[in-house]
């Protein structure tokens, strides 16, 4: 086993942090499950300078949902400037944050916007960084599949989609963490390139909910608008293993 490190998971106790956070204690790492909830929190930067002395990394999965853009600009940009600024202070190694495939070709999403500004605050920063940009995760195309749903019928984007699984990007964070900074961004996929209409299909399917799902051009993504290749990487990237039928199926 490589030597013990201890690394600060900023959001520690939600979908991707919880599981980060296992990944590295059962590895024999030392983690810090942070949440605003248990006093550390990134936004107001109470209890950061305590948490991050002596940490060799920080993974921040920390997360806010709002549609309002400058709402979440100022959480996404507040919180990683606090951060990275903290980090510095401390003398932390590497800051791994995570972001979302496609975030600069997406911005008319106030969601994409404020992942944009969490990654111009962490690439500004001076901080040794790597920036993960995952593809949407298993466990988000429930929301998915209610927000597209209007009368019983569910209408998405005629766009492709190659989700993964929340296991699978929080072990990719904790791998990146453990590593050198790569100052820049490294795209991360799961195992299965389809339409965005076949992961509804069976998602429902697996539900027992029959209602017809289409694929409809002029639908958009949450205020962007989407052409074929906007959720996907355009390049190299990592892949998760698990597809979403082992993922229906567990
Ligand atoms: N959903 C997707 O498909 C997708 C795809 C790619 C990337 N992502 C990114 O994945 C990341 C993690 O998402 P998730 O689903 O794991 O989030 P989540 O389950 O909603 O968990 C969010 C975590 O952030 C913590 N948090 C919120 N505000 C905080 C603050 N001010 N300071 C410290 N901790 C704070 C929460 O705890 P407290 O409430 O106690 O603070 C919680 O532990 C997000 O940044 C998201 O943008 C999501």
């Amino acid at each position: 086993m490589s030597k013990m490190k201890k690394v600060v998971v900023i959001g520690g106790t939600g979908l991707i942090g919880s599981k980060a956070v296992k990944l590295l204690q059962d590895a024999g790492h030392e983690a810090v499950a942070a949440s605003s909830r248990n006093g550390i929190n990134a936004y107001t930067g109470e209890g950061l300078e305590a948490a991050l002395t002596g940490a060799d990394a920080v993974i921040d999965v920390s997360n806010m949902m709002s549609l309002d853009k400058d709402v979440i600009t100022d959480f996404f940009g507040t919180s990683s400037r606090n951060l990275t600024s903290a980090e510095q202070a401390a003398g932390v190694r590497h800051h791994v944050a995570l972001s979302i495939v496609n975030a600069d070709k997406l911005a008319a999403n106030p969601y994409m916007a404020g992942k944009l500004a969490q990654e111009e605050a962490v690439a500004s920063s001076g901080q040794a960084y790597t920036i993960v940009r995952a593809t949407q995760f298993h466990e988000f195309i429930e929301t998915l599949a209610g927000a597209y749903a209007a009368d019983g019928v569910v209408k998405v984007p005629d766009i492709d989609f190659q989700p993964i699984a929340a296991s699978d990007v929080a072990a990719a964070l904790v791998e990146a963490a453990l590593g050198e900074p790569k100052n820049g961004t490294v795209d991360l996929a799961g195992p299965e390139r389809a339409p965005f209409e076949s992961f509804i299909r069976a998602y429902l399917d697996a539900k027992g909910d029959g209602s017809p799902v289409t694929a409809v051009a002029t639908v958009d993504y949450f205020g962007a608008p989407v052409a074929k290749g906007s959720l996907v990487p355009d390049g190299e990237s990592i892949k998760g293993r698990v597809t979403v039928a082992e993922w229906l199926k567990a």
